[in-house]
């Protein structure tokens, strides 16, 4: 059972990258304040990819610059243009993303998954020049289902992940993008893909969509898995991965890590403030279930 767990909080990006209109820059960074307030330190800021495909990030440049101090802050890069992009700002955190579905990698980046690999070698040779002391995330998106394939191989995906360890990333995030797992896939896909890769180099991506993600973190904690993405509220989704919810809520993975006696050093209160500010910008309500079981509590719940 892992006991130092990390939590990535990735509402900023995973969250804001799926919204219908693009959130002003200062919301985005009063937001990322609320949450590193709250506690969170690790949080996926944006997206350095074309704005073009995903216009709701394409402020990277004014947003990078003005982040508070405290949390350790990360960006999804597609390729060199964002590299060079991300470089010239000086972050130095980095995640590349490839899929163990064709259809998804080029539906999402225009690449196949060779390509994808092949690119990401290239940028992980200049990155670790330019940043020796830099850190890289592999996803692997559609770990365990295709909203294009259908069912993956979960040796398809242990064979993606051991191939991104293989050209220098740090750590492999499985992605269950469109949120299908159930912990008895958790299990098998955890098993070869630690026959492959240390199971201290794999983080947990599970989106929400059918409810099962907090039964997925308690499969993957017994199997030694200690990190785990989250977003504020359950934000999120794939603009390019039809079906997908968002993620699982950090208010759900918090409570139930804080009430399994696993510290996770996140003030709950604070982090439902800054759910709420956001979701309000948004015009809806937040999906976590703690946070609606508390509202309803205190007699503020959501009609
Ligand atoms: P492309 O169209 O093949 O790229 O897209 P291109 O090289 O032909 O360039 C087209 C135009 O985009 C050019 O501009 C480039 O300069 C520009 P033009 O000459 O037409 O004016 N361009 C860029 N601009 C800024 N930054 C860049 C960049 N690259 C090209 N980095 C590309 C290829 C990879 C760029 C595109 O497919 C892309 O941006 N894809 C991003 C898709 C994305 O962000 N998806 C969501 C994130 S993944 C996810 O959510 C899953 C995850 O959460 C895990 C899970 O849930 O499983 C991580
Ligand atoms: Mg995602």
């Amino acid at each position: 059972m892992a006991r130092n767990i990390r939590i990535v909080e990735v509402g900023p990006r995973d969250g804001l990258q799926n919204e219908k209109s693009s959130i002003p820059t200062a919301i985005k960074l009063s937001f990322i304040d609320a949450l590193a307030s709250a506690g969170l330190r690790e949080i996926e800021a944006t997206s350095f990819v074309s704005p073009k495909w995903v216009p709701q990030l394409g402020d990277a440049e004014q947003l990078w610059p003005a982040l508070p101090p405290g949390p350790l802050y990360s960006a999804l890069i597609p390729n060199a243009k964002g590299l060079a992009r991300a470089i010239d700002l000086g972050v130095d955190r980095i995640a590349l993303f490839t899929a163990s579905s064709e259809t998804f990698v080029q539906r999402n980046i225009n690449m196949s998954i060779e390509q994808s690999l092949a690119v990401f070698a290239d940028l992980i040779a200049e990155f670790r020049s330019r940043k020796p002391s830099g850190w890289i995330r592999g996803y692997v998106s559609t770990a365990f289902e295709c909203p294009y394939e259908g069912w993956i191989d979960p040796r398809n995906t242990a064979n993606v992940a051991k191939k991104l360890v293989d050209i220098g990333v740090d750590e492999v995030a499985l992605g269950d993008t469109i949120g299908v797992a159930v912990p008895a896939e958790v299990a098998a896909l955890t098993k070869i893909v630690t026959e492959a890769i240390p199971v201290d180099r794999i983080a947990y991506h599970f989106h929400d969509t059918r409810g099962t993600a907090i039964a997925n973190v308690l499969q993957a904690l017994e199997l030694g898995v200690g990190c785990f993405d989250s977003s504020a509220g359950g934000l999120g989704g794939c603009p390019f991965a039809p079906g997908a919810g968002g993620n699982l809520a950090t208010e759900d993975l918090v409570y139930f890590l804080e009430r399994s006696g696993l510290p996770t050093k996140v003030d709950l209160y604070r982090l439902s403030q800054a759910s709420l500010a956001i979701f309000e910008v948004l015009g809806r309500s937040p999906s976590a279930k703690s946070q609606l079981a508390q509202l309803s509590l205190s007699g503020t719940c959501p009609t």
